[in-house]
C-alpha cells in the first residue's frame, strides 16, 4: 500500500487546527448504507434488503439485478454506488494497524473526531506476549472505527493486521508485525482479527467491522539497495513457506475467522501471488474455506502487468487473477479491464457473480444492507467514543508491557525520584511526537514525549544531541556538559521513519549516524546510571553499548504510541516492572554484511555458510536473542508435571510397526487426540510485583531440517513479590511437536524432544 505520506500528514495537522478555530459546519456527517427504507419504501420490494432472509440469498438477489458494467463498478476499492438500487459509493480502504488510521482513503479526522487512540506500533504489543491484549486492543480499535463509520468519518472494511514474519532485521515493515516467530504471529493475528470482528451479542455470522490479513504471502522485502518488492521474486521452499510464511495466514482465517485475505505484490516462485490459483483459489478457498474477500494489495494488478510483463495484455491479467480467486482491486485495473476481458472470452460472468458475492456477502454480515446504522447494534457509537480515558489508558498500559529491559546493572534501574534530582535527557528521540506512533498511524488523541514523560517525576535538562535520527555530527560538547552534572542521564537514540518504513529497507542495523558516539562519550562523563532507550521497529546491533559498563542499563520502546513517554518514565521510575520480552532477534551488524536480504531461506547451508534466519534456524552471534527481557524481580520455574515418555499408539499393520521410522504422519488418526500437560510453578522471589512471560520451547530429534528449537506457547502472568502461580500447557502431540518435511507435510519426530522452560530442559521421549 502506499506509504504514508508526511506531506499529507502536515498539511493534514494544518486544515486541522484551522478547522478548530473557524468552527465550520460539516457536511458529510452521515455514514454509507443502502436499503434505507425509511426514506425510500420502494427499497422494501427487494429482497437483497431484506433483512429476515439469510446472506446468501440476499447476495444471489442483489447480484440478479446488477448489469455487468454495475458488477464492475464493485470490483475496486472506490466502489460505485448503484442508485436505482439505492446503493451508494463506497470507499473499501481503510486501515486500523494499531488504532484507527488515515492512512487509505476510508478515514478521515475532522473537527468532529481529530483523533483516535494510537496504540504502540504492533513489533511493540507483540512484545507484551499478552494475548488477551491482542483482543482487548483489536475491540477498542473497532469501536472508536465503528463511531467514526456512523458520523461518515470511517468505512467498515478495515485492511488490517499485517501479519507476515519479520524475516530480516532490515525490512523496513517488520515494525508493523508481531515479529519473527510463527506461533506469535499466528495469536497476535487471530485475536486482534476477533478483537476487530467480533460483536457484543455473539453473533458469529455478522461483523463489528471487518478485518483483512495481509500480504499473502513470503512478503518482507520492500525495497533492498534497489530491489523492489513489485517485481521481488521470492524464492520459497515449500518447507519454508509451510512452517514459517504461510501458519499466520492459515490461522488467520481458521482461527480468527478473517473477512479478507490481501495478495501481495511480489511473486513466489515466479508467479505473481494475486495471479496464482493454487495460492488463492487452492489454499485460501479450498482447504481454509475464507468467508470472505480476497482482495489485492494497492495497484499490484498493474504492477503484475507494467512492471513485471507477466502477462501479454492487461485483460489477460484481469482473466488470471480474477479466475485464480480474486475477488476485489485495490485500484482500478479491474474497472478498466473488466469489460474487455469479458468481450474477448477470457473471463466469463459466472467468475465475476462469484467475486461481487463475496465482496456483498462482506458488506452484508456488516450491516451495509440492513438500512439506517442508528437503528443496529454499535448505532449509538457516536465522537464521545473515541479518545476515551480508558482507551488512552490503555494505550499507555500496552507501550509499558511491552517495553522490555534488556540490560540492567545493579543499582541502575529503577531510578528512584527521590535521590535523583536532576536527570539529563538526551538524544534525538527524547522529545518526539509523531516518531512514537511508527507507520499507519491515525492522528492520536494527544502525545505524551518521553521529556514530558520524564519531567513529571523529576526535574530534567534537556539535549537533543543530535539534529535528527540519522545524526550527521552529533553536539557531544553540549550533550556531555549537561550529562556530567545530572545524576543520572537517559538517552533516547533509535530510528523513525527516514530510517525503517513502507518502501526502505535498512541497509545497516547499526544506530545512525554519530549517535554510538554521542552514547559512548555522554557515558564516559557521566557520575551515575546512564540508560540508553531504544526507539526502533527492528533491532539494532548495540552491541558496544551492552559491553559499555558506563552504559548501565538499555531498554527497547519500540514506536511506543500516543502514551510512548509516560509509559518509558513508568519503567524507569519503577512505578511498573518490565515485562516485555523481544518478538525479533537483534543481529550483529556482521550479519547484515553477510546475508542477502533477498535469500529467502529460513535454514542454514553449511556448503555456502548461508547462516539461516530467526532463532528457529540461526545458530551464529547475536546482540539479543528473541524473547529476551528482564524485569526489576526474578521468577523462579519448577517443573511439577511433565512426561518422560509418551507413546504413540499405532493400528495394525503400521509400516512403523515392523521397521524403525524416523517419524510418522500427523495425518494418520493414531496420532490424533494425543496431548499431555506441563505445569510449571513459577514464584516472584525479588522484592516487585510484577508479570512474568513463561516460554515452552522444544527441540525435536534432527530429522527433516527441524528447527533447533521452536515456540509450543507462552503464558503471561502477575505475581506479588513471594507469590506463586501454576502456569498450565496442555501439549497436542500431533499439533505442536510436529515438524514440516521438506515436502510440507506435517510429521511427528520420534526420539527425544527437549523441553526448556526459562533456564529448565526436560527430556521427552516419543516413541511408538
Ligand atoms: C413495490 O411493490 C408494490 C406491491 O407489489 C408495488 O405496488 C410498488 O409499486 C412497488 N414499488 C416499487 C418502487 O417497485
Ligand atoms: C467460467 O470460467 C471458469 C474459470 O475459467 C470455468 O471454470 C467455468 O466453467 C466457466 N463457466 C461458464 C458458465 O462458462
Ligand atoms: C518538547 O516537545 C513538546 C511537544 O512537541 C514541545 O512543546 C516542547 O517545547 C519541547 N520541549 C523542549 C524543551 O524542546
Ligand atoms: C542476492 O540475491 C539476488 C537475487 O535475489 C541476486 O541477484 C544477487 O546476486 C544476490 N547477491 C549475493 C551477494 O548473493
Ligand atoms: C494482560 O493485559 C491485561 C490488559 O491490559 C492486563 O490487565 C493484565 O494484567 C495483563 N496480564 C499480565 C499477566 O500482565
Amino acid at each position: 500500500m502506499a506509504p504514508a505520506n508526511h506531506s499529507f500528514f502536515l498539511s493534514f495537522s494544518i486544515l486541522c487546527v484551522s478547522l478548530l478555530i473557524s468552527r465550520p459546519v460539516f457536511a458529510q456527517t452521515k455514514p454509507a448504507f443502502a436499503c434505507d427504507v425509511s426514506n425510500n419504501p420502494g427499497l422494501k420490494n427487494f429482497s437483497f434488503c431484506d433483512q429476515s432472509l439469510d446472506v446468501k440469498s440476499r447476495v444471489a438477489d442483489l447480484v440478479g439485478r446488477l448489469t455487468l458494467q454495475e458488477k464492475i463498478g464493485w470490483l475496486v476499492n472506490t466502489a460505485k454506488g448503484v442508485s436505482r438500487l439505492g446503493i451508494p459509493d463506497y470507499q473499501w480502504w481503510s486501515e486500523a494497524l494499531h488504532g484507527v488510521s488515515y492512512v487509505g482513503p476510508g478515514t478521515k479526522f475532522s473537527g468532529l473526531v481529530p483523533g483516535a487512540t494510537s496504540f504502540p506500533q504492533v513489533i511493540l504489543t507483540a512484545a507484551t506476549f499478552n494475548e488477551s491484549l491482542f483482543e482487548i486492543i483489536g475491540k477498542v480499535v473497532s469501536t472508536e472505527a465503528r463511531a467514526m463509520y456512523n458520523v461518515g468519518l470511517a468505512g467498515l472494511t478495515f485492511w488490517s493486521p499485517n501479519i507476515n514474519i519479520f524475516r530480516d532485521p532490515r525490512w523496513g515493515r517488520g515494525q508493523e508485525t508481531a515479529g519473527e516467530d510463527p506461533l506469535l504471529s499466528s495469536k497476535y493475528g487471530a485475536a486482534y482479527v476477533r478483537g476487530l470482528q467480533e460483536r457484543d451479542d455473539g453473533d458469529k455470522d455478522r461483523l463489528k467491522v471487518a478485518a483483512c490479513c495481509k500480504h499473502y504471502t513470503a512478503y518482507d522485502v520492500d525495497n533492498w539497495k534497489g530491489i523492489q518488492r513489485y517485481n521481488f521474486n521470492a524464492l520459497v521452499t515449500q518447507q519454508d513457506l509451510d512452517d514459517t510464511f504461510q501458519p499466520p495466514f492459515k490461522s488467520c482465517v481458521l482461527d480468527g475467522n478473517v473477512a479478507s485475505v490481501m495478495c501481495s505484490y511480489n511473486q513466489v516462485n515466479g508467479k505473481p501471488t494475486c495471479g496464482d490459483p493454487d495460492l488463492l483459489y487452492g489454499v485460501i478457498r479450498g482447504q481454509w474455506k475464507l468467508n470472505g474477500y480476497i482482495v489485492t494489495d494497492c495497484d499490484s494488478l498493474n504492477e503484475m502487468f507494467y512492471t513485471q510483463k507477466y502477462t501479454k495484455t492487461p485483460e489477460e491479467t484481469v482473466a488470471l487473477a480474477m479466475n485464480s480467486g480474486l475477488d476485489l482491486n485495490c485500484g482500478d485495473f479491474l474497472s478498466k479491464f473488466t469489460q474487455t476481458a469479458v468481450d474477448r472470452g477470457l473471463l466469463n460472468e459466472t467468475v465475476i457473480n462469484g467475486a461481487m458475492s463475496n465482496n456483498f456477502a462482506t458488506m452484508m454480515r456488516l450491516g451495509f444492507f440492513d438500512g439506517d446504522p442508528s437503528k443496529q447494534l454499535y448505532g449509538n457509537l457516536g465522537p464521545t467514543d473515541v479518545c476515551t480515558t480508558a482507551n488512552q489508558e490503555l494505550a499507555r498500559e500496552v507501550a509499558r508491557e511491552g517495553i522490555v529491559l534488556l540490560k540492567n546493572t545493579e543499582g541502575s534501574l529503577p531510578l528512584s525520584p527521590k535521590t535523583i534530582k536532576s536527570l539529563a535527557v538526551i538524544g534525538p528521540n527524547a522529545n518526539v511526537t509523531h516518531t512514537m506512533l511508527g507507520s499507519y498511524e491515525g492522528t492520536p488523541c494527544k502525545y505524551t514525549t518521553p521529556l514530558q514523560g520524564l519531567t513529571a517525576s523529576t526535574a530534567t535538562v534537556y539535549q537533543p544531541g543530535c539534529a535528527d535520527v540519522s545524526c550527521g555530527s552529533a553536539q557531544v560538547d553540549a550533550a556531555k556538559k549537561i550529562a556530567a552534572a545530572a545524576d543520572a542521564v537517559v538517552l533516547v537514540m533509535g530510528s523513525d521513519q527516514s530510517i525503517e518504513r513502507e518502501s526502505l529497507d535498512r541497509v545497516d542495523i547499526t544506530l545512525p549516524g554519530q549517535q554510538q558516539l554521542l552514547v559512548t562519550e555522554v557515558a564516559k562523563v557521566s557520575k551515575g546510571p546512564v540508560i540508553l532507550v531504544i526507539m526502533s521497529g527492528g533491532g539494532m546491533d548495540v552491541q558496544f553499548a551492552k559491553d559499555d559498563p558506563k552504559v548501565t542499563s538499555i531498554l527497547w520502546v519500540g514506536f511506543p504510541g500516543e502514551a510512548g513517554g509516560a509509559a518509558i518514565a513508568d519503567v524507569i521510575f519503577g512505578y511498573y516492572n518490565p515485562s516485555g520480552r523481544l518478538p525479533m532477534t537483534w543481529y550483529p551488524q556482521s550479519y547484515a554484511d553477510k546475508v542477502n536480504m533477498t535469500d529467502m531461506h529460513m535454514r542454514p547451508n553449511p556448503d555456502t555458510g548461508y547462516p539461516g534466519r530467526t532463532y528457529r534456524f540461526y545458530k551464529g552471534p547475536t546482540v539479543f536473542s528473541f524473547g529476551d527481557g528482564l524485569s526489576y524481580s526474578t521468577f523462579n520455574h519448577n517443573l511439577v508435571r511433565a512426561p518422560k515418555l509418551v507413546s504413540v499408539p499405532l493400528e495394525e499393520g503400521h509400516v512403523c510397526r515392523s521397521s524403525m521410522c524416523k517419524s510418522i504422519d500427523v495425518v494418520d488418526h493414531t496420532c490424533k487426540n494425543l496431548g499431555f500437560d506441563i505445569h510449571v510453578r513459577v514464584k516472584n522471589v525479588g522484592h516487585m510485583s510484577g508479570s512474568h512471560t513463561v516460554f515452552l520451547f522444544s527441540s525435536p530429534p534432527q530429522v527433516h531440517n527441524a528447527p533447533q528449537k521452536h515456540l509450543l506457547g507462552f503464558q503471561k502472568l502477575h505475581l506479588e513479590p513471594q507469590g506463586e502461580g501454576l502456569v498450565r500447557f496442555n501439549v497436542d502431540v500431533c499439533k505442536h511437536l510436529s515438524v514440516v518435511d521438506e515436502k510440507g507435510n506435517r510429521k511427528v519426530a520420534l526420539g527425544e524432544h527437549l523441553l526448556h522452560v526459562g533456564s529448565l530442559k526436560h527430556s521427552l521421549n516419543l516413541r511408538v
